[in-house]
């Protein structure tokens, strides 16, 4: 589990009105250990909420289209790859090949209009690039 970086300062993902209950997520860029992986935020009960997105079965993304990952019901987060079924509100697994296994939470949360992230220890901005050598950035 992400521990939260004494210097975590929030960093941007959407606007609040961007994101519909039990709607289509935003999806946008992280790292994790320092490898890059996406992860989304979802509003579920009014609040958004948000995992890394990647499977517990197989380490995979898994929206069937770009931010589709509920089920028909909009109840389950669903992975398109076998149809691992994660309850949104915890991340827990509830069905199919996920066994014990449960969706990494990104911390998130809604501040006059906007939804951010908090960078953890192990979950992290996307670094910029270093301005090229000889160049004027
Ligand atoms: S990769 Fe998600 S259920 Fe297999």
């Amino acid at each position: 589990m992400s521990t939260d970086a004494p210097d975590a300062v929030p960093e941007r993902v959407c606007a609040s009105a961007e994101l519909a209950e039990r709607g289509r997520a935003v999806i946008w860029d992280v790292t994790q250990y320092g490898q890059p992986v996406r992860a989304f935020v979802l509003r579920l009960d009014g609040r958004p909420v948000a995992y890394l997105n990647r499977c517990a079965h197989v380490p995979t993304e898994m929206d069937w289209n770009p931010g589709e990952l509920l089920d028909s019901e909009r109840r389950w987060i669903l992975c398109s790859i076998h149809g691992a079924a994660y309850d949104p509100h915890d991340g827990r697994c509830v069905g199919g090949p996920c066994g014990r296994g449960r969706l990494v939470p990104v911390k998130v949360a809604e501040i006059d209009g906007e939804v951010y992230w908090y960078p953890s220890r192990d979950i992290r901005p996307v670094p910029f690039d270093e301005p090229a050598p000889g160049s004027s950035r």
